[in-house]
């Protein structure tokens, strides 16, 4: 496995790819990497015939007292876990290396889904994501790239960038990987005490009671809430930032679900906010 922080060198090495005809798949990350990044390697390896995988921590996307200076980091077992999963080659940028100037004076700029969900809390967030993925997309050149169910809000932009900036590249989305206990797997885990990694559970907990009470015949989205929050409620140090349910295709607003959608939930266990979702599908 090659490890690449050069632009130019990348480029070349794409571009040696493309002369012997082999397809490239492509996962950015923010590296720390655990099954969830991995299970989007594997699903690329399926499908391409070489995989890349960047890890770049990107300051752009993250808020003045978010945690930027924190964000765990771990080349050295992000290496062995990366070759173990089949990826050809990290790409490992400096920050400099990205952003010559910071901030650019470049951005993309993804409106109306932005400003749903994680993007009222996070004001700035997914403009620095859709700035780092374009950025990254040009430099890499992937045929496909991957992305978690994890983070759909984060997946809708990117799709919705690449097809009006009409990229050639096909936007893919794997399912959320969890720990056998359901708390869906994050870098950010690796924040939560022993006491808040119990308390985490609620979250996929309420979304499966969630579940189990649309699966009964309720399909109005107030009841559907409501339950989500009594769960959420029980544990006292948690704080709900949000709990949505909208359109799947376009986090539009419902009143009864009649159309995929999916739950979203974000909320504080101590200083730490976490998320995860649910899709409710119907044909
Ligand atoms: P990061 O949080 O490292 O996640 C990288 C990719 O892994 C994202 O597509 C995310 O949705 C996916 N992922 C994370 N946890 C997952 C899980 N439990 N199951 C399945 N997939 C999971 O998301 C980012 O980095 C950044 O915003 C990035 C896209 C790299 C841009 O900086």
């Amino acid at each position: 496995m090659k490890l690449i922080k050069s632009i130019q060198e990348m480029r070349s090495w794409t571009l040696k790819q493309k002369q012997l005809g082999k397809t490239i798949g492509f996962v950015p990350t923010m590296g720390f990497l655990h099954q969830g990044h991995l299970s989007l390697v594997k699903k690329a390896r399926l499908q391409n015939d070489a995989v890349v995988l960047s890890i770049f921590v990107n300051p752009m996307q993250f808020g003045p007292k978010e945690d930027f200076s924190v964000y765990p980091r771990d080349l050295e077992k992000d290496s062995l876990l990366a070759a173990g999963a089949g990826v050809d080659l990290i790409f490992y940028p400096d920050i400099s290396e990205i952003y010559p100037q910071y901030p650019p004076l470049t951005s993309v700029e993804v409106q109306g889904i932005t400003e749903e969900l994680c993007g009222k809390s996070r004001p700035g967030h997914f403009t620095g994501v859709a700035t780092i993925v374009t950025k990254l997309l040009n430099i890499v050149q992937p045929q496909s790239a991957y992305f978690g169910q994890k983070d759909y809000q984060q997946y809708l932009v990117i799709r919705q960038l690449a097809n009006d900036l009409n990229m050639p590249i096909s936007i893919e989305m794997a399912p959320i990987v969890r720990e056998e206990d359901g708390l869906a797997m994050s870098s950010r885990n690796a924040y939560l005490s022993p006491v808040e990694r119990e308390e985490a559970l609620a979250l996929n907990q309420a979304l499966e009671i969630c579940h189990r009470l649309y699966l009964s015949g309720e399909d109005r989205i107030i009841p559907l809430v409501e339950a989500i929050r009594t769960r959420l409620l029980q544990v006292p140090s948690l704080k709900i930032d949000y709990i949505e349910i909208r359109g799947a295709a376009d986090l539009g607003q419902l009143t009864v679900i009649d159309v995929s959608a999916v739950v979203a939930i974000a909320a504080y266990i101590g200083k730490t906010r976490l998320i995860d979702n649910l899709l409710l599908e119907v044909d």
